[in-house]
């Protein structure tokens, strides 16, 4: 029985071909092609600037530290996201504070606004699964605060919010091109943004923070794309549009064809999602059991992200400088009394169908007729 794996890297001849051109040529480290994926990349998105990184993590740091945040602020995040959402926060040097996420998984603009306050200086939506979180009811709860907006587009590259596409709403969004992302450069990331000064110090940071060669005006690092990652990310976003409708085609045929079987997330009237993820709620109480009977039947499956962010053993240790090197920064911050009942519920229920671009139709079918049979068994 061939075992299908919950997403994989849809990779072709011309990923290869141009691969091979870049290293024949030599010219490895970021260069001309890095360029040209950003130019195309902006375009893509309808920004102006686009920043390649070397991940997405990368790319939310160097967004926080361009955005100017630092020790003392607070930033809003969800608890229910990957924990590079809130890590690249604490390494900006501010507290990361987490609001719990509606029924589609996104953040929740009523609990953000009883969150904000004078301390908060950036809020950090995350377009997760591939669905857009409500970026004007956010706004609305932001008010007239000067509170920037960091769009965590990790998994949503292509989603539209009301016809706009995500990372181009906030003043600035963060995508990250891991190899199971809706497109790959390997491992790889980029900063979107239409404010020039952001990339400009975006640009900076992510080189050793300099503004010209030795001449460094920033604390910064190497978080620089090579060219083999560009290589491959233009020959990928050339396909990301059809990529993104083979998703949403896999995703009808699960809603459809599984109406009764699983309950699936709902989408907001205002999203068009591009499937990073196919989360189904599934009874606690059942849900290992149910992983465990698609797995017996070739489906890997996989379970939720385990807790919510705030319950991470990191977080209880925020101010211990033997696992944060910036503890002194969090002193007396605790995470202790922190509840996202809503986020907490989808942890406990949710399960992630496989779901890639590649994915043929006698995989889906076997999907399919694997979680209708489990269901039934467990
Ligand atoms: C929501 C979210 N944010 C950030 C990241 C970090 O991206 P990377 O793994 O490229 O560092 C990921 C992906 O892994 C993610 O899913």
């Amino acid at each position: 029985m061939s075992m299908i794996p919950i997403a994989r890297p849809c990779l072709g001849d011309e990923e290869i071909l141009k691969v091979s051109e870049v290293l024949r040529s030599g010219m490895l480290a970021q260069g001309s092609l890095v360029r040209e994926f950003e130019e195309r990349f902006a375009e893509y998105v309808g920004v102006k600037y686009a920043v390649a990184v070397s991940n997405g993590t990368a790319a939310l740091h160097v967004a926080l530290l361009a955005m100017g945040v630092g020790p003392g602020d607070e930033v809003i995040v969800p608890s229910y996201t990957f924990y590079a959402t809130a890590s690249t926060v604490i390494l900006s040097g501010a507290k990361p504070v987490f609001v719990d996420v509606t029924d589609n998984g996104t953040m929740d603009p009523e609990d953000l606004r009883g969150k904000i306050n004078d301390r908060t200086v950036a809020v950090i939506p995350v377009h997760i699964h591939g669905h857009p979180a409500d970026l004007d009811s956010i706004r609305d709860a932001i008010g007239d605060r000067e509170v920037q907006v960091l769009e965590d587009s990790a998994q949503a590259h292509g989603a539209l919010y009301k016809g706009r596409k995500v990372g181009s709403l906030g003043e600035a969004g963060a995508f990250s091109f891991y190899p199971t992302k809706n497109m790959t450069t390997g491992e790889g990331g980029i900063i979107t943004t239409d404010d020039e000064e952001l990339a400009e110090r975006a640009r900076a940071i992510r080189d050793q923070g300099q503004t010209a060669k030795y001449l460094h005006e920033y604390v910064g690092f190497n978080y620089r794309m090579t060219e083999i990652n560009a290589a491959i990310g233009l020959v990928q976003l050339s396909k990301l549009d059809e990529f993104n409708r083979r998703r949403k085609e896999i995703a009808s045929r699960y809603t459809e064809e599984l109406s009764g079987v699983v309950q699936p997330l709902p989408v907001a009237e205002w999203a068009d999602p591009v499937w990073h993820l196919y989360p189904v709620r599934v009874p606690p109480e059942r849900r290992d059991r149910f992983v465990n009977a698609l797995r017996e039947r070739g489906v890997l499956a996989r379970p939720s992200y385990p807790m919510p962010l705030y319950r991470q053993p990191v977080m209880g240790r925020i101010s211990d400088r033997r696992y944060n090197y910036l503890s002194v920064l969090f002193e007396g911050v605790s995470y202790e009394g922190v509840e996202t009942p809503n986020a907490e519920r989808l942890i406990r229920e949710l399960v992630y169908l496989p779901i890639y671009h590649c994915m043929k139709d006698e995989e889906v079918d076997q999907v399919i007729s694997a979680v209708r049979e489990a269901s039934k068994e467990v």
